[in-house]
């Protein structure tokens, strides 16, 4: 038996097959033996045809990826099959606690939420949203989508993100506060993700994070094929950009701000899993991760945007709804993505709080991404995505100035 597991093993790794946590029919329909079943989800192992098999049946089912790859590495030196078992219940436990706390959150929701909501607008936060420019956005989402590729394992993949490390150096020097540039290397890609790290005046150590991933990708044509990804996901990178040159240039907040363009997202949440293990095992305290991955298709009309109800912390997504009335005006609407489907999820199976305003419903989803054609297009609205850089700087200004926090 113990030989079987290690052939097994072997096998496995050569041919990187994973091992996923997905719903059980799409496991049924690509013929993946299905190793153990808990919460309504399956864990099994599948080869990298299988695996894009699987991609395939969600993609059918609107369900995009629809799966979550399970990491060995941590289950020690056991036999395959026990390192499967301890991580997939690691997993199945984690969330489930993750999702008993929200509960309890929601049946006081009403006494919890007098400790982080406003009630008023500030004013310094709606002069600085007048800043925003949908001009810089577009500029933005075409520098990025001109890359013919950001696949992470291209000899190419890190050339947006040095020319990036380039624009953001000049931008921090404007600042007379101190503001990082770093590239951070990984252990599973060879693309670096980029950090902008903005120090806080008075409370450092308390960390109010902004993310989206910068890697695109090519389903159909494999690595050589295009990628420009415009929507998927130059255009969360770009706000991203638009955010922080306003952010910037309103004084150094209290609480340190850090901006995220995460490496290999595409290939399961990569980069930004590292970065969330890494923060966890430090004990950073991380008070919220905002996720920003698609905001420039309108699938469900213009200015309808969702608040991911996944992976998600109930206080932030009732405190989007707050920002969004205070100083957006679009319309927010509930909406799941059923799986761990970008990279808030890695942090939020790290127990940080996290967010993710996402462009559209499922029905009006944008069909185009992780293909060559997922290209700025008639359909595209820079001021559908405007409204995500208004989100996400009252998001960075409001939280970063004040002592608002997960309240359980
Ligand atoms: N932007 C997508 C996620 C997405 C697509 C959310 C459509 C909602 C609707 C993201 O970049 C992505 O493709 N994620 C992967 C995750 C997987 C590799 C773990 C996916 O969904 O296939
Ligand atoms: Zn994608």
């Amino acid at each position: 038996m113990k030989v079987f597991c290690l052939l097994f093993f072997l096998w496995g790794s050569v041919l990187q097959a994973k091992v996923v946590v997905s719903e059980m029919d799409l496991l049924k329909a690509v013929h993946a033996p299905v190793l153990m079943q808990r919460q309504g989800l399956g864990v099994a192992q599948v080869s990298p045809a299988q695996e894009s098999l699987l991609i395939q049946e969600a993609h059918k089912k609107r369900r995009c990826g629809g799966f979550t790859a399970l990491d060995l590495s941590a289950a020690g030196a056991q036999s395959f099959s026990a390192r499967v078992k301890s991580s997939a219940m690691k997993f199945f436990s984690q969330l489930s606690s993750l999702k008993k706390k929200e509960q309890r959150y929601l049946l006081h929701r009403s006494s919890f939420q007098a400790s982080f909501l406003n009630k008023q607008p500030q004013p310094k936060i709606q002069q600085a949203i007048k800043k925003l420019k949908v001009q810089e956005i577009q500029n933005w989402v075409e520098w990025f989508s001109a890359f013919p590729s950001r696949y992470h394992r291209l000899p190419t993949a890190n050339d947006p993100i040095k020319a990036l490390k380039k624009r953001l150096e000049a931008l921090a020097s404007t600042v007379s506060y101190p503001v990082r540039v770093d590239l951070i290397t990984h252990q599973n890609t060879p693309q670096m993700s980029l950090r902008v790290h903005i120090e806080g005046s008075t409370r450092p150590s308390e960390i109010v994070v902004l993310g989206g991933h910068v890697d695109s990708i090519n389903m159909w044509q494999g690595p050589s094929g295009r990628a420009p990804g415009a929507d998927d996901n130059a255009s969360g990178s770009a706000v991203l950009l638009e955010t922080l040159r306003v952010l910037l240039s309103q004084g150094q907040p209290q609480r340190s701000v850090e901006f995220f363009w995460y490496a290999a997202e595409e290939v399961g949440l990569v980069g930004s899993k590292e970065i969330a293990q890494q923060y966890r095992s430090q004990g950073k305290d991380v008070v919220a991760v905002l996720q920003l991955d698609m905001t420039l298709h309108p699938g469900a009309g213009e200015n309808v945007i969702a608040n991911v109800g996944d992976y998600t912390s109930a206080w932030l997504r009732d405190y989007l709804v707050e920002l969004n009335q205070l100083y957006v005006g679009a319309e927010l609407i509930e909406e799941k993505c059923g799986y761990a489907c970008s990279d808030h999820a890695s942090w939020y199976m790290q127990g940080f709080p996290t967010v993710m305003p996402f462009e559209s419903d499922k029905r009006g989803m944008n069909r185009r991404i992780h293909s060559s054609k997922d290209v700025i297009n008639a359909q595209s609205s820079f001021m559908h995505a405007l409204s995500f850089a208004k989100l996400a700087l009252s998001y960075a200004m409001d939280l970063s100035n004040s002592l608002r926090r997960q309240p359980y």
